[in-house]
């Protein structure tokens, strides 16, 4: 039995969608939900719903039983709470005997020295935890989703061009679902015990760069620029993030432009057997 955390999630539910067309049976994948009135369209797909919160060491426990892949999609609480949740599934994990543990952890060139502090350092501090439990593990290093680049550069790029203070900084973006695809990989092929992959496009493209591409797609100059940070924050607002996502994603901006994105790194090709998704088709399919 397969087990998918985050199933109602954006990674969680591509994972199983991908699951099922590599052809897992869906009553062989467990979704792990915290919400029932959220389980509908899991339950219309044949999966077996578990309830089960990070933060309910004992919801774990019971989702758990005769589970012998688990996928840890990494929490979206408040950052205090993401490695403590984690904790709690590995160590729930470790009882249940689970027998293999896949943590999405984030791609960057240091975690521990990151701009980004205690925001990335969970990342770190549960691939630690993981690798001590003695649970055979995989750790999926996820850069930053390509899916996130309209939200990042700002609404109406066709009059306000790409709108985001992130220096000439690299980053690898790569689509969601091809994180998911990579996933699903790992839950169904064998060998990848106590490894580490990278999740990252072979290419890895800064904003300028993005901009030219959208130019290429829309068939119109799109600039970039960059706003001040208060301007910046106040723009993802109005896209509608809150005041507090606001900042945390503008600190990422921040890490983008310090280049701690750019690893150079991407095992994508040779988990999936043929180059990802590159960045151009993927902005193509949203822009144009
Ligand atoms: N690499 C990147 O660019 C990037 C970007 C954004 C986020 N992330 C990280 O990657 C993770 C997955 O991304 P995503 O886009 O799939 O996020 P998402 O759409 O927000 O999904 C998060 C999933 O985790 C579940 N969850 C949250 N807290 C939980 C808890 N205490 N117990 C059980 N389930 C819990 C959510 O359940 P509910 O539906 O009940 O809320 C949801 O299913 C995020 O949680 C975040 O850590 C990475």
């Amino acid at each position: 039995m397969i087990l998918v955390t985050g199933a109602t999630g954006n990674l969680g539910k591509a994972t199983i969608d991908s699951l099922i067309n590599r052809g897992v049976s869906p009553n062989n994948i467990t979704a792990l939900v915290r919400d029932e009135n959220k389980s509908a369209e899991l339950r219309l797909k044949g999966l077996q719903i578990k309830i089960g919160d990070y933060q309910d060491f004992e919801s774990l426990q019971s989702a758990f039983r005769g589970v012998d892949r688990l996928l840890l999609v990494s929490s979206s609480a408040d950052i205090s709470k993401r490695f403590e949740q984690h904790k709690n599934v590995i160590n729930a994990a470790k009882e249940s005997r689970v027998g293999h543990l896949i943590y999405t952890s984030f791609d960057m060139i240091d975690l521990q020295q990151s701009v980004m502090g205690d925001e990335v350092l969970y990342h770190a501090r549960t691939a630690d935890y993981l690798k001590r439990s003695a649970i055979p593990y995989t750790l999926m290093d996820n850069t930053m989703y390509a899916d996130m680049i309209p939200f990042l550069i700002g609404k109406d790029i066709l009059n306000n061009g790409v709108s985001i203070p992130a220096g000439d900084g690299r980053t690898p973006f790569l689509p969601i679902s091809e994180m998911a695809e990579a996933n699903a990989v790992i839950l169904t092929t064998r060998g990848h015990e106590n490894k580490e992959y990278v999740i990252s496009a072979e290419t890895a493209f800064s904003f300028a760069e993005i901009a030219d591409l959208l130019s290429d797609i829309t068939g119109k100059t799109i600039t970039y620029h960059q706003p001040e940070l208060s301007t910046y924050i106040a723009q993802l607002i109005l896209t509608g993030a809150s005041e507090d996502d606001a900042a945390y994603i503008a600190r990422f901006a921040g890490a983008i432009a310090r280049g701690e994105f750019d690893t150079n790194k991407s095992d994508v090709k040779k988990l999936l057997g043929r180059s990802p998704v590159n960045l151009k088709d993927f902005l193509q399919s949203i822009y144009s």
